[in-house]
């Protein structure tokens, strides 16, 4: 049996695209059930589209950084909807809450441009340059109501390079990540099949 993936992004999508190709590849026993987001251009709608898979804009209301409850409430009702057994956070940019937490407890995970617990938050590429770390990474945990607080479940490693911009150093997070995401997510897979 594929699991099935609700996925969560605000932006580009490059996450949910390597989820997307491992499936597509056959390597993947998983199917994405719907897209949401709250940024209402984003690409990883456009992503979803392109690939036949439900892409909802779920507008997020009047916080920056998290949702309203109510909010939320829709979210859960539409993963619901499409009877989804594991959250993926693929960019999404806001705190998740309740109700979410509770209604995916130990379902909801997320990746993280950064080898937690340090570097939390935002631009984590950068928290590590400045930092002069010649070590950085990625990291896919557990969510729970903090800030990347959750328990981790697995971390890839990324060198920081002499002459390394953020940008530079970003993209090399980032195909690391593409590598780390879709491998979790099989382990999830194979422990629900
Ligand atoms: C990634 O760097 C991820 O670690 C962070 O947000 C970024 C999302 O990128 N949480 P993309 O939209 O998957 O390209």
């Amino acid at each position: 049996m594929k699991i099935k993936l609700g996925v969560l992004g605000s932006g580009k999508g490059s996450n949910f695209r390597a989820i997307q190709e491992a499936i597509d590849r056959g390597e993947l026993d998983a199917e994405a059930r719907i897209v949401i987001s709250d940024v209402v251009d984003a690409g990883i709608l456009d992503l979803a589209r392109s690939h036949g898979i439900k892409a909802v804009h779920v507008p997020p209301g009047k916080f920056k950084t998290k949702l309203e409850p109510e909010i939320e409430g829709q979210i859960v009702q539409l993963l619901k909807n499409e009877v989804v057994e594991l959250v993926v956070l693929a960019g999404y940019m806001r705190m998740i809450k309740q109700p979410m937490l509770d209604a995916f407890a130990g379902k909801i995970i997320n990746i993280h441009p950064s080898l937690l617990p340090k570097f939390p938050g935002i631009a984590a590429w950068k928290q590590a340059l400045d930092a002069d770390e010649t070590v950085t990474g990625c990291t896919v945990h557990y969510v729970d109501a903090g800030m990347d607080s959750g328990e981790i479940i697995a971390q890839s490693e990324v060198p920081v390079l002499p002459g390394d911009t953020p940008e530079t150093l970003h993209a090399r997070i980032q195909i690391a990540e593409h590598a780390l995401y879709p491998e979790v997510i099989r382990k999830f897979a194979s422990q629900s099949a």
